[in-house]
């Protein structure tokens, strides 16, 4: 045993009266350190120390295999010896930081080497401690480099998600309160292997949501495969998501990998899972415990690598009530439930992914960004689009289609009529408000917001207009803006 592990096995035997040695609670939550020595005594004394220091030691006999046991974003520091059979530790410090510029790697060096302390500093080392050294010193420097790996990491992590965050934007239109989180909620679950379940009205975006999770996360370059439960035959369902050997049964002439094999690496996105077959619910759910599947007529069953995403837009507890999705089938989709309001509930959201969709038809179309009425901002803002997005995105293409050949409202493109808007109905105190409303809206953005002239229009005196305006909820501002914003 060398001078310096003995010294090791001194200190160890005192560390718990050392604030070093306080353990962590879970063994997981210990931070790594990756040992690299050939010899065995002074791996054994590291080890011992660390362990005691509160670290997880993992040990490597050499730089190769040192190298095949860094991950990215390892957690923790290297603490390697200079002298090492094949290539030295100021090669393996090279290596590594080739790798992960950022991780830490502390050197053990022979006693008076200065030189090669020297070149080690210079090519990035956290550190280096002259053998035979004081396990107390090891245990401080480590502690150190941990720390500074730690805020390394969180940066990162913080510039990741600010990333993702900007990424999200422009794929998840929306600036109400309710997107922002749900673009939140995407990078931070992005990140996770956990199952999410997506839930929304019809065109509300899950499909969307579910992309960008796996865009994000570390599966993104694995397969994406997306069946739709509700599309498929009941008869096929079975054969199409676990596959069937050749000959499983009349008609299966050729071998066929199910989906779910074919998503292996990758992910699955279960659209409309409520409408799944109920006989078949159990073989998924027993799929999705196993990590395994039996294609139908298979000998032995096939595993599995995939992370499980779905979409319903129903309530699920709804589909569950009604005898439709199997409760334990459901606990095992919904770790996560990401919930995407509808349309009508995300205030001022509307407009802007109709402008935002306008302009896109306008550039693929090559036609004039058509300009809104009053009228139209008033339908964009007050219709309860049943068909979500995706009914607001066909609008905004009729639009800007429409508006080339002479501009129709929007209000008749999206209702329908016939050659008109359609007759308006309820409370004619309502009405006449709506009515009035629309007046005085469209006269204020003929002009750009200015008071003066609209008095003279409509022939009002100014407190009456003024009093309208507050009882109506018009802003001139806004009004002003929203027509200037069109008019770029
Ligand atoms: N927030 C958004 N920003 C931009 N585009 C969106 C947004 N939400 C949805 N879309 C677009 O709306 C359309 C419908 O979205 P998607 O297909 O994801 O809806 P869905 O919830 O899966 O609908 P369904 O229940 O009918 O399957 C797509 O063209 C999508 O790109
Ligand atoms: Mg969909």
């Amino acid at each position: 045993m060398s001078d310096s592990s003995r010294d090791l096995d001194t200190a160890a035997a005192n560390a718990p009266d050392r604030e070093a040695a306080r353990p962590a609670d879970h063994p997981s939550d210990r931070p790594p350190v990756l040992i690299v020595d050939d010899d065995p005594s002074m791996r054994a004394g590291l080890r011992q120390w660390m362990r005691l220091a509160g670290f997880e030691p993992v040990e490597a006999v050499d730089a190769e295999q040192a190298l095949t046991l860094l991950t990215p974003d390892f957690a923790g520091c290297l603490v390697t010896d200079v002298l090492l059979p094949g290539a030295s530790g100021v090669d393996l410090l090279r290596k590594v930081k080739a790798i992960d510029a950022e991780l830490p790697v502390v050197l053990l060096t022979g006693h008076g080497d200065v030189s090669m302390a020297v070149e080690a500093m210079h090519h990035g080392a956290a550190d280096f401690i002259e053998k035979p050294f004081d396990p107390d010193v090891v245990a401080a420097v480590v502690r150190r480099s941990v720390a500074h790996r730690h805020l390394v990491l969180e940066n990162r992590a913080l510039t990741r998600r600010l990333d993702d965050l900007q990424g999200l934007e422009a794929r998840l239109i929306g600036e109400c309160a309710e997107m922002r989180r749900l673009r939140e909620q995407i990078s931070h679950f992005a990140r996770t292997d956990a199952s999410v379940m997506i839930v929304g009205e019809t065109g509300t975006g899950k499909e969307v949501v579910a992309r960008a999770l796996s865009d994000l996360s570390v599966r993104a370059k694995g397969p994406f495969v997306a069946v739709n439960c509700a599309a498929l035959p009941e008869t096929m369902v079975e054969a199409e998501l676990f596959g069937h050997e050749a000959g499983a049964f009349t008609g299966a002439e050729r071998l066929r990998v199910g989906r779910m094999e074919q998503a292996d690496g990758g992910v699955l996105f279960l659209d409309e899972i409520s409408a799944m077959p109920l006989l078949l619910q159990p073989k998924l759910l027993r799929v999705l415990q196993e990590r395994e599947v039996d294609r139908l007529g298979g000998a032995r069953p096939v595993p599995i690598d995939v992370r499980v995403l779905s979409a319903v837009n129903v309530d699920p507890q709804t589909s569950v009530a009604a005898g439709r999705l199997r409760q334990d089938l459901l606990y095992r989709l919904n770790a996560v439930e990401i919930r995407i309001p509808p349309l009508r509930e995300r205030a001022g959201d509307a407009r802007l992914l109709f402008d935002s969709f306008a302009n896109r038809f306008a550039v693929d179309y090559g036609c004039e960004h058509p300009q809104l009425t009053a009228d139209d901002a008033a339908f964009l803002a007050t219709h309860d689009w049943p068909g979500n997005v995706r009914e607001l995105r066909n609008a905004a293409e009729r639009f800007v289609l429409n508006a080339a050949m002479g501009a129709r409202s929007l209000c008749s493109l999206v209702i329908g009529d016939a050659g008109g808007d359609p007759a308006p109905r309820g409370r004619l105190k309502d009405m006449m408000e709506a009515h009035e409303r629309r007046v005085i809206a469209d006269a204020l953005a003929r002009h750009a917001g200015s008071i003066a002239p609209v008095l003279v229009e409509l022939d009002l005196p100014r407190r009456t207009l003024n009093e309208k305006m507050a009882r109506l909820g018009l802003s001139r501002g806004e009004i002003a803006e929203a027509d200037a914003e069109r008019s770029k």
